[in-house]
């Protein structure tokens, strides 16, 4: 971990600088890591047509979806809103892919009147795309019966998924689709989120190729997101050589086979971002119980839910003083809930080891780039973060933290009273 001074540094400038300019709590990315991630991620597979679609939905600030395109990332949108931001931050519609999911007529229109690319996921939402949009291409999400994930809530694959159309269905897709004069142009599948391992997702991508070949004309095929990243001490990332070298090689002999010039598609969301971010707070508290130190910060589950939501951990450092007297503490945040508690596992409260904390110290909770931001709320009616960009040693803030203000959106008392 890059310190200077005993203190933690994100890209070259020490936290404590950043929280005196910017305020606290604070959201900070460092762009090389993204920039990094990416390259690392398309370089290491073996095929010659690879494509990257950043799954935005893991981060959403415009700053970091225009960076991604920039290195050449298309874009994974989920919903409306997600294309929206896309459009904003520079990427052409042809470079969107809208996989949403239980969509309605209006979110199709807007896709469509924007010249985005549906993913459809059922039977019966082709039936209603049909009508909407004939004479389009489309692309068709199946379900390959085979699901992985770091949590049940994660798992988008298998017979308790509710995504996808089953891989045994395809004789029905290929009758719609003509029914319609749905031109398929691509096969897409996820399985799920936070996959460190490389047998899972080739067997999945088998499952997906055999299902491909039974389309003609396909130009690409889709394997998803899901490549999951060290949040644990002592946990292995994916080894990319290896996935890269067998992911490329299976897929090479599948076009070789179908003889189509075919795009191998991945969409990555947490994969690129998540280790770029760190979320900085204050110790607002100390207190003893009979079971633990808690240690309060000025930020919450509003922030970053992960913890509470799938019992996922974010290691934490003391960021005022990296190097020192090691204490075990529950870090917690400032909202009226007792799940309000970062150092947990599924069952519960699980203590880290901190550098010994004290009041107006700074922590931060690493790894907090994907699935933070994007998951958070003004629960409490507290505010969000600003976010911050670090980029060749510079910061630049890329979201303004939220003002009071922010909390009535749109309400006032005329129009509430009458
Ligand atoms: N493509 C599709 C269709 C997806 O549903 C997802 C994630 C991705 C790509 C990107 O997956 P990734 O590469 O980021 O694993 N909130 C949870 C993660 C939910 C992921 C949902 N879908 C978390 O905080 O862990």
């Amino acid at each position: 971990m890059p310190e200077k001074n005993n203190t933690l540094s994100i890209g070259g400038i020490d936290c404590v600088e950043l929280i005196a300019q910017y305020g606290s709590p604070l959201f900070v990315y460092d762009a090389s890591v993204i920039q990094q991630r990416f390259k690392e991620l398309l370089s290491c597979i073996e095929y010659s047509r690879v494509r990257l679609l950043y799954a935005c939905k893991a981060n959403t600030n415009i700053a970091i979806m225009s960076m991604l395109k920039d290195c050449g990332a298309g874009l994974d949108a989920v919903s409306p809103g997600e294309i929206f931001l896309g459009l904003r931050a520079g990427y052409r519609p042809e470079d969107i892919l809208f996989t949403g999911n239980n969509i309605n007529e209006d979110d199709m229109l807007f896709a469509l009147e924007n010249g985005v690319e549906l993913n459809i996921g059922s039977l019966n939402q082709l039936d209603m795309y049909g009508q909407i949009g004939p004479d389009t291409d489309i692309t068709i999400r199946i379900n390959p019966d085979i699901g992985a994930g770091y949590h049940s809530h994660c798992i988008t694959g298998g017979p308790e998924s509710k995504f996808g159309i089953y891989f045994d269905r395809v004789e029905e897709v290929r009758e719609k689709a003509s029914q319609y004069n749905l031109r398929i142009r691509g096969i897409h599948s996820h399985i799920g989120s936070g996959i460190l391992d490389t047998e899972t997702f080739l067997a999945a991508m088998k499952v997906i190729q055999d299902t491909a070949r039974k389309f003609e004309g396909i130009e690409y095929i889709d394997f998803g997101g899901g490549i999951g990243i060290p949040y644990k001490p002592g946990e292995q990332r994916i080894p990319l050589d290896e996935f890269g070298r067998r992911a490329g090689t299976q897929f090479s002999e599948f076009a070789d086979e179908y003889g189509n010039e075919l795009t191998l598609v991945l969409e990555p969301g947490r994969y690129l971002v998540g280790e770029s971010g760190y979320l900085l707070a204050k110790v607002t508290n100390r207190k003893q119980t009979p079971t633990h130190i808690f240690i309060g910060t000025d930020t919450g589950f509003n922030h970053c839910i992960r913890p509470m939501a799938y019992g996922a951990t974010h290691q934490i450092v003391n960021a005022s003083r990296m190097e020192g007297e090691q204490e075990s503490v529950a870090v917690c945040g400032n909202l009226c809930e007792s799940g309000d508690v970062f150092t947990r596992n599924k069952e519960g409260i699980q203590e880290q080891e901190l550098t010994r904390v004290e009041h107006g110290d700074i922590l931060a909770l690493l790894n907090t780039g994907a699935y933070c931001f994007s998951m958070a709320s003004n629960y409490n009616s507290r505010l969000l973060p600003a976010e911050v960009l670090i980029e060749n040693g510079k910061s630049r803030l890329i979201r303004k933290r939220q003002e009071p203000e922010d909390l009535l959106r749109g309400q006032s008392l005329e129009s509430v009273m009458g």
